[in-house]
């Protein structure tokens, strides 16, 4: 496995070379002003696509009614290069049934009981006794595998809230010691280890690192290596987001700019509204900016919030006021009739056809770099002497962050 993971790092490495120019870089940094992200013919392609083949596209479902020739080969490849296997799905499959457990979410539910399926065989052949669950929150995790396996678990979080609730809500096991809740910092775990090296139990000890956000993967990953954990899980999350120090993160993934980082943990296009809505999505946004950009000097990236159906379904002007509101622009409602004029000049409406059609393409590169960074990180383990896979393991509409690493000796 881990020459198969080399040898699909080069490949992806050197197909996204070839397209830097366009997944390096926000689309809103370079409109009005700059060069575009894409040629003239590429966004002229996606402009003539109806809303659900963009989806389409958007899900890795394939490439819509494209025609043959250079864009549709690149997809192709993208969408290739950033597959892995998983059970077979239909797409209109049903989503997984509601949560069993109360006050755990379907989301949760889903990649607990998902993971306990995966870890079994690994536990059996290895006599699992004991279980780290890093960063476990609430030990949601930590919990399930006590109550499925004979093992006893330990999790670690820097929370006391969730600790707190964790320990309320599992009260019998605390209370019985088979899960303690261990209040600690992954990221001081260097100086001070977490786990014992020696277990008193009979058996062999596992860890697992379920959406351990941005640096915190690799904290985890170093804590159970140094602790000569044989077995490991790790889920990572937020390639970008979670990590306190941009600079030093983004020169520990090579070749990654911290927009495309940013954009790998963004990649979430089988849970995003698709269709006529999605595309009205975009469209008020990129107008949004350029309005924000040329109207009101907001010439730098400003993250917009989430409105509701309702109000996308409004209109433009009462969207945009209502971001007006949220970015305390003075007295809003006076942009009413500047905010029509704007919007329904044709020159305007060309620049955000233009933007939908960059982004369209350039958020097809998410999962693939989400892909690269997680199989740098695998290849990394195996550099540390254990056999490592990756695959996705949650079905990615109810959970995106879905890449797993398992680790053995
Ligand atoms: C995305 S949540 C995942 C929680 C849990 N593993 C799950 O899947 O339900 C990330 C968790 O990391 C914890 N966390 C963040 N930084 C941490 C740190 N430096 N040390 C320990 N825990 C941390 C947060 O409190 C949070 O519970």
């Amino acid at each position: 496995m881990s020459r198969e993971i080399h040898e699909r790092i080069d490949e992806i490495e050197a197909f996204l070379s070839r397209y830097q120019g366009i997944w390096s870089r926000e689309v809103v940094a370079q409109f009005p002003y700059d060069e575009p992200l894409v040629s003239d013919e590429w966004s002229a392609l996606i402009s003539n696509l109806d809303p659900d083949d963009i989806s389409t596209i958007e899900c890795r479902r394939g490439t819509g009614s494209l025609p043959e020739g250079e864009l549709k080969s690149m997809l192709e490849e993208n969408f290739a290069l950033s597959s892995f296997y998983t059970h077979p799905q239909s797409p209109d499959a049903d989503l997984p049934g509601p949560s069993r457990t109360s006050g755990v979410s379907q989301k949760k539910q889903h990649e607990i009981d998902t993971l306990l399926e995966l870890v079994e065989p690994h536990f059996q052949r290895l006599r699992v006794a004991e279980v780290f669950d890093f960063c476990g929150g609430m030990g949601h995790f930590a919990a399930a595998a006590v109550s499925s396996f004979n093992v006893k678990a330990t999790t670690f979080d820097f929370s006391e809230e969730l600790q707190g609730k964790g320990k309320q809500r599992y009260v019998d096991l605390c209370s019985d010691s088979r899960i303690r809740f261990a209040h600690a910092d992954v990221r001081q775990s260097s100086s001070h280890p977490l786990i014992p090296r020696l277990s008193a139990l009979d058996g062999q000890r596992s860890a697992i690192g379920l959406h351990t956000c941005g640096d915190l993967a690799q904290c985890f990953v170093d804590a159970v290596i140094e602790a000569e954990i044989p077995l490991f899980f790790s889920v990572p999350c937020c390639y970008y987001k979670g990590s306190t120090n941009t600079q030093s993160f983004s020169e520990d993934e090579p070749t990654l700019s911290p927009e495309a980082l940013w954009l790998a943990s963004r990649s979430h296009c089988q849970v995003n509204i698709g269709g006529e809505l999605g595309y009205r999505v975009k469209y008020f946004r990129f107008m949004m900016h350029l309005y924000l950009c040329e109207v009101c000097g907001i010439r730098e990236f400003v993250g917009l919030g989430h409105s509701t159906k309702t109000l996308y379904r409004a209109g433009f002007e009462e969207y945009a006021e209502e971001q007006l509101r949220r970015l305390a622009v003075e007295n809003p409602s006076s942009h009413r009739g500047p905010l029509r004029e704007f919007s329904r000049r044709s020159s305007r409406i060309k620049i955000v056809k233009e933007m939908i059609a960059s982004s369209v393409i350039r958020n097809s590169f998410g999962r693939l770099i989400e892909v690269l960074i997680v199989l740098r990180r695998a290849a990394k383990i195996g550099v540390r002497g254990y056999a490592v896979s990756v695959e996705a393991c949650f079905d990615e509409r109810v959970s995106p962050r879905n890449l797993l690493i398992t680790a053995r000796k």
